[in-house]
């Protein structure tokens, strides 16, 4: 079965309140990863139609503090879809809703598994891309998925020599 990009693409919208800031008044990054995790998993379970679990979440650099009383706003898309697995690509965009100015904050992928009722992963609908973008991004995905699965593994064998 395949779906397009288009059918689980999401917008987020977040008002940042106080209890989300630092004593400058920045939204904490904390706080930041969270919202961008229920983005991304609200994608990855419209595309799936399935309960998923984040198995990996790729950096995030914070290039521009997001101020209290700003709009967060998170677009999220799957960009492909394996066997049990999916890559969610998210940007993050902060708007002053007083002067409407946007300004891009950052970007970054996670990825989902699809999973049953006991938690063992459940194989997923592929991706259609459509755009030239899409396309793009769902090539570029096959050697960002390698580059996660050695680091994974890589992060494994360290821990193991403790
Ligand atoms: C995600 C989970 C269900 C995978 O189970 P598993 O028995 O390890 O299954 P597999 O090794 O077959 O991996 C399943 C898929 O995850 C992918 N995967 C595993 N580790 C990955 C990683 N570090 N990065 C990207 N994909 C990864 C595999 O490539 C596979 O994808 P595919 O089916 O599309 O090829 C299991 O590890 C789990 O439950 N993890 C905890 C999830 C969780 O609680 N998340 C919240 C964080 S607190």
């Amino acid at each position: 079965m395949m779906k397009t990009v288009n059918a689980s693409r999401i917008t987020m919208n977040e008002l940042v309140m106080p209890n989300e800031t630092n004593p400058l008044g920045n939204l904490m990054g904390g706080q930041l990863l969270k919202w961008m995790d229920i983005c991304s998993a609200i994608a990855a379970q419209k595309h799936s139609n399935r309960t998923v679990v984040t198995v990996a979440v790729d950096s995030v650099e914070f290039k521009s503090a997001i101020k209290l009383g700003e709009v967060v706003i998170i677009e999220g898309e799957v960009t492909r879809a394996f066997t049990t697995s999916m890559e969610v690509h998210m940007q993050v965009w902060a708007e002053n809703l007083r002067t409407g100015s946007r300004r891009l904050c950052t970007t970054s992928f996670y990825t989902f598994v699809a999973v049953d009722a006991d938690g063992n992963p459940v194989p997923v609908p592929q991706i259609q891309p459509e755009t030239e973008y899409e396309k793009f991004q769902f090539e570029a995905a096959v050697e960002r998925r390698k580059m996660r699965l050695e680091m994974a593994k890589k992060t494994e064998e360290a821990m193991l020599k403790r």
